[in-house]
């Protein structure tokens, strides 16, 4: 199942971030690919607004994983644009997989193999200097439930 989005400008990436940001579950994984400076720092922002967590995502460039535990379940924001400096296999990954808290990596390419295979994976494309498409894919039962449920809820707004 997927689905096409545009946003013409960065709020309104904050804003449908924010609508899924409400709907996501512990162990929820998504996965946001694109180019640097794409959205998908600004994406996560709007996620983790959506989860009630107040203070600014900054981007996990250098430690590669941030966690958030202020909101209604924690949020794992991981970057692996930098993962060359470190071994994927020391991160952890299956226990943020497995834990308490909703997983969002970006660059998720650079670890495909350690992904599991469900998923709500997001590609930002931009198009013009304020503008993003984004593309939405979900693989497994969760996940086209969950795509459901944001189109349904950004429907509605
Ligand atoms: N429609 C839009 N959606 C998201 N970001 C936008 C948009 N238009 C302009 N921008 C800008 O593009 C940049 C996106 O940066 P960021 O979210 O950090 O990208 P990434 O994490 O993909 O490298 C920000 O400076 C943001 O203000
Ligand atoms: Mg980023």
């Amino acid at each position: 199942m997927t689905m096409h989005l545009v946003t013409t400008n960065y709020q309104a990436t904050i804003a449908y971030g924010y609508q899924l940001g409400q709907l996501l579950q512990p162990q929820d994984l998504i996965l946001l690919d694109g180019d640097l400076g794409a959205g998908k720092t600004t994406l996560t922002q709007g996620i983790a607004q959506g989860l009630g967590i107040k203070r600014p995502i900054k981007s996990p460039t250098f430690t590669l994983i941030r966690e958030y535990q202020s909101g209604r379940i924690p949020l794992y924001h991981m970057d692996m644009y930098r993962l060359e400096n470190s071994s994927a296999d020391e991160l952890g990954l299956s226990e943020y997989f497995n834990g308490d808290g909703a997983v969002v990596i970006e660059w998720s390419q650079f670890i495909k193999d350690l992904v599991p295979t469900s998923y709500l994976r997001i590609v930002l494309k931009q198009q013009q200097p304020t503008s993003r498409e984004l593309t939405f894919q979900a693989l497994g039962c969760r996940y086209q439930q969950l795509l459901q449920q944001f189109q349904q809820a950004i429907a509605d707004k």
